[in-house]
């Protein structure tokens, strides 16, 4: 009964409406804005920290991934955040293999994130879907920095019916453009302006399709030629809509995907057209 009793605006017996903000920690601002977000519109706001073995590859960063819990609670604490779940990687798998979610097999589970990162967003789904059952939230804050992830956990909690509102919010930047990730860290003082071939290359696009230019492919070789700059080994550049399917034309809705590698360190960012890199709250 306990997950009926919690749906809709009321929330649970007593305990008011709980917002759930799901990270990996190593917290910046784009977390602590998912946290603002939550505080504004739910009673209650849960932060889980949990790096996630199953939604790393074997030669991905797992190990190194950056971790700081001393920081993190203080940062949550000082923005607010009424509990932290932190739970311990045996409490979450017991046994392995455990039972996954896979996502659906079409463009938003098998393109872009999803070919680059093979068993990734099974790894995110599953770990989603441990972690909306263990805090029972009505109301679970997800970024736009991660589009992929974003629109497959609304897919998740459509096909299994979880009774969980996902809210998205956008991307916080630094001011120059650099979408804020735990991964920045990796970036060398040398790698760092590199780094900037991803929102440059974005927001050439945003640019020339606010001029008039809608043809999908001479926006994208547009923003190839920013991307394909010294230091980046680009991924992948895309107009896509919000079900990732590419589109022939871009349109407000159109989302621009891109993926790259600035040195070893992999970063992904997109900007929905109609919204504009301009309108992502920056940092100063
Ligand atoms: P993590 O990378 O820690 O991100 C946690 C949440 O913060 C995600 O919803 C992500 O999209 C959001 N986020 C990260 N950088 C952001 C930025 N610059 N602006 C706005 N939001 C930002 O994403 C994960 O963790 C994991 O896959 C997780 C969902 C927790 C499952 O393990």
């Amino acid at each position: 009964m306990r997950a009926w009793s919690r749906t809709g605006t009321g929330g649970g017996a007593g305990g008011g409406r709980i917002g759930f903000v799901p990270t990996m920690g190593y917290l910046h601002e784009g977390h602590l804005r998912l946290v603002d977000y939550a505080r504004a519109r739910c009673d209650r706001v849960v932060l889980s920290i949990f790096v996630n073995p199953l939604q790393f590859g074997p030669a991905e960063d797992y190990g190194r991934y950056p971790r700081d819990l001393d920081r993190d609670r203080a940062l949550a604490a000082g923005r607010g955040a009424h509990a932290l779940f932190v739970p311990d990687a045996r409490a979450m798998y017991p046994r392995e293999p455990v039972t996954r979610v896979t996502p659906p097999a079409e463009p938003l589970g098998e393109a872009y994130e999803a070919a680059a990162r093979p068993g990734h967003f099974a790894g995110v789904l599953t770990v989603v879907a441990k972690l909306f059952h263990l805090v029972a939230p009505q109301v679970a804050v997800f970024g736009r920095k991660d589009f992929q992830q974003a629109m497959l956990v609304r897919r998740l909690v459509t096909d299994l019916d979880f009774p969980i509102a996902i809210d998205i919010v956008p991307t916080t930047r630094e001011a120059d453009g650099l979408a804020l990730s735990s991964r920045n860290v990796y970036l060398s003082a040398e790698r760092r302006p590199q780094a900037l071939a991803l929102s440059g290359a974005l927001r050439v696009i945003e640019t020339a399709w606010r001029g008039g230019e809608t043809d999908a492919a001479t926006l994208t070789a547009r923003g190839m030629e920013v991307l394909a700059a010294p230091g980046v080994r680009p991924e992948y550049l895309a107009l896509v809509d919000e079900a990732l399917r590419p589109v022939p034309q871009a349109t407000a809705a159109t989302v621009a995907l891109v993926a790259a590698r600035v040195g070893a360190t992999r970063l992904i960012d997109n900007v929905v057209l109609g919204d504009g890199l301009a309108a992502d709250p920056t940092i100063a």
